[in-house]
């Protein structure tokens, strides 16, 4: 049975390693969300044939509930968050939120990160508002058919 999360759970990002790599890996979205975002093991593989990236999992409670993969091109510079994810039984809890903002308390201690973008699939019930409830904002930008977002960070 899943394990009772309230959305008071404390969220940290935690590396993916051989003990959690099967966990993270399992973490699904619901169906209707599969358009939104790759699975976790595609993701992860990639992440292991890129060299400019960066990847942890979500947890809540002390569990993995998601996962976020980080494109992080410092020379450039670009930070592209390419892959973020939770679990369908774990979403609407908050849990996406205050990860994300983790993620950019990250992404601000990188080189030169003034700014950090997003594309999402333009569908009923995609992640669009969520990314503008964090402080996002439309760039107009259409990245083959996905839709860019920006989010300043000075
Ligand atoms: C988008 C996603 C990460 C949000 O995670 P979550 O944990 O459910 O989000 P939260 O509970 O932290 O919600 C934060 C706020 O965003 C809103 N929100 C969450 N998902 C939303 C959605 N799909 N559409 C509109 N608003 C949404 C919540 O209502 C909440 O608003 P509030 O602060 O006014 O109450 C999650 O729904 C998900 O994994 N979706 C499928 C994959 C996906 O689309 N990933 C993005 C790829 S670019």
């Amino acid at each position: 049975m899943d394990k009772e999360l309230t959305s008071g759970a404390p969220v940290t990002l935690e590396e993916v390693t051989a003990d959690n790599l099967r966990a993270v890996m399992d973490l699904q979205v619901k169906p209707e969300q599969n358009d939104f975002v790759a699975p976790n093991s595609v993701s992860i593989a990639q992440y292991c044939y890129t060299d400019e990236a960066w990847m942890r999992a979500i947890y809540a409670g002390g569990d993995p509930v998601g996962f976020v993969l980080l494109s992080e091109r410092r020379s450039v510079p670009r930070y592209y968050l390419w892959r973020y994810m939770i679990d369908g039984r774990y979403q609407r809890l908050g849990f996406g939120a205050r990860a994300l903002h983790l993620v950019i308390d990250y992404v601000r201690t990188l080189p030169n990160a003034t700014e950090m973008y997003v594309t999402y699939v333009p569908a009923p019930g995609g992640p669009r508002d969520f990314y503008a409830g964090v402080g996002f904002v439309d760039t107009g930008v259409d990245h083959e058919g996905e839709l860019e977002m920006r989010l300043a960070l000075d």
